[in-house]
């Protein structure tokens, strides 16, 4: 049981966030900078990075070695992949993933941001606003991801000078309403990832600036998994039979789930009391959204619950459906994504085969206008209807975005991110 208990504590929920932003404007360095004046990098790994920075003929170290970790990233001196580094602060654990700039790397910079809760989107205060800064700002809202940080970096090339600042600031204003985020919500940074200043500690160079500095206003970011005056939603991802009990697994969603609450299991509606829960290896009597959970109900016998069944309260019940509106975007297609393309819809643990039944229309990813064509090619992004081959318990994005958001594959291969805008 314990050694079951042991592989659930490590799957724990935390703060998830991603740097994203146009080529070259420092996403790896702020973070490689935030963790080395954290103290986070030992003296080995930073002996190593040092010495791969000379073999590829970069005499001065770069912080962005400290992420870039793939040799064909450190020898082109770009992110490809999406590095993670765990971060524990006084009260939270955060995960930092960075996310490449590159075009042809978005999908893993969607891959990243879909299981984000924030992201710092960076702006390089001399070259300002760029087309892969407005495209994965766009992104990161069409995927839902609730909260940004504005980083102005590169500010000593600018000597600090408030004036530059401002003026990319009100850029990135401008761009921010026109992607539906709210300006007034969201910190705008001045930062030098390079020298440090605002990065783990407030810059003495830029004492005109009032606000926080980049891990202050990281750690006063809420997780989203937060909503637990949502209903309640835990779908079931596996069933153990832990001495001769079948024990589910599965993460809550949204709302609050209590020992002794009375559930409701879909489809097939069975009805039970909880009995235990667990969170990591403890015993616990209420469980919060995101806690990865393991749960005993009275009554349960094997083969009444699968994988993939929804577990809600009557009062709530889920909504099951075989067709929908969903917006998406593509990565890595080989033949364009039109009417009658087949795929696996993959949402939450339920899978199930689906059909593009019509495509409404084409959306720029810089912008979210409309552009010509009922066609998506690779890493493009449109409105669809959607029809599912078994019903799936799925919401919209306005009303629960845990249950709105899925991804196409083929075969086994992620080929693109929705999410429902309306059940039809
Ligand atoms: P991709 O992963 O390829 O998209 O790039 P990135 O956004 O991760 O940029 P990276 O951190 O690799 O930095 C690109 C270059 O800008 C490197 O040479 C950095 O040293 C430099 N750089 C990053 N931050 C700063 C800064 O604050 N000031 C100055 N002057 N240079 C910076
Ligand atoms: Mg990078």
């Amino acid at each position: 049981m314990s050694q079951i208990y042991k592989i659930a504590s490590k799957t724990l929920p935390e703060k998830h966030i991603v740097c994203i932003g146009h080529l070259d404007h420092g996403k790896s360095t702020l973070l490689g900078r935030l963790f080395y004046d954290l103290g986070k990098i030992d003296k080995e790994v930073m002996k190593r990075v040092k010495k791969y920075a000379r073999a590829f003929g970069h005499d001065k170290f770069d912080f962005a070695y400290l992420m870039d970790q793939m040799k064909e990233e450190r020898a082109r001196g770009i992110t490809i992949d999406l590095g993670h580094k765990k971060l524990e602060t006084k009260d939270t654990s955060i995960t930092f993933g960075d996310a490449p700039g590159h075009h042809d790397f978005l999908r893993n910079m969607l891959v990243g941001a879909a299981e984000s809760d924030a992201a710092i989107l960076l702006v390089a205060v001399d070259e300002g606003i760029q087309r892969q800064t407005e495209e994965h700002l766009f992104l990161a809202k069409m995927i839902g991801l609730p909260q940004v940080i504005i980083a102005i970096n590169k500010m000593d090339l600018v000597d600090y000078q408030k004036a530059p600042f401002e003026k990319v600031k009100k850029q990135v204003t401008t761009l921010l309403k026109k992607v539906g985020y709210f300006p007034e919500e969201i910190p705008m940074i001045p930062t030098s990832a390079l020298k440090g200043e605002n990065i783990a500690k407030k810059s003495k160079k830029m004492k005109w600036f009032k606000g926080p500095f980049i891990l202050e206003a990281v750690e006063k970011l809420s997780s989203k998994k937060v909503p637990s005056d949502l209903p309640m939603r835990l779908p079931v991802q596996d069933i153990y039979m832990i001495d001769r009990k079948p024990v589910i697994i599965g993460r809550l969603l949204s709302g609050v789930l209590k020992e002794k609450d009375e559930v409701l299991v879909f489809p097939k509606k069975k009805r039970f009391e909880v009995e235990k829960l667990f969170i990591h290896n403890q015993p616990i009597k209420k469980a919060m959204p995101g806690d990865n959970l393991y749960l005993e109900l009275k009554g349960l016998k094997k083969g009444l619950v699968k994988r993939g069944d929804l577990i809600t309260f009557a009062k709530e019940p889920p909504v099951s459906a075989k067709k929908f509106k969903a917006q998406i975007i593509t990565f890595g297609l080989e033949k364009n994504l039109k009417k009658n393309f087949k795929f696996n819809l993959d949402l939450n643990v339920q899978e199930t085969p689906a059909v593009v039944q019509k495509v409404i229309r084409k959306i720029d990813t810089t912008s979210g206008a409309t552009v010509k064509g009922r066609e998506l090619g690779d890493n493009e992004a449109g409105e669809v209807i959607i029809t599912t081959k078994k019903p799936v318990f799925i919401e919209t994005q306005n009303s629960l975005p845990f249950l709105a958001n899925f991804r196409l594959k083929l075969k086994e291969k992620v080929v693109g991110l929705g999410f429902c805008l309306e059940i039809l």
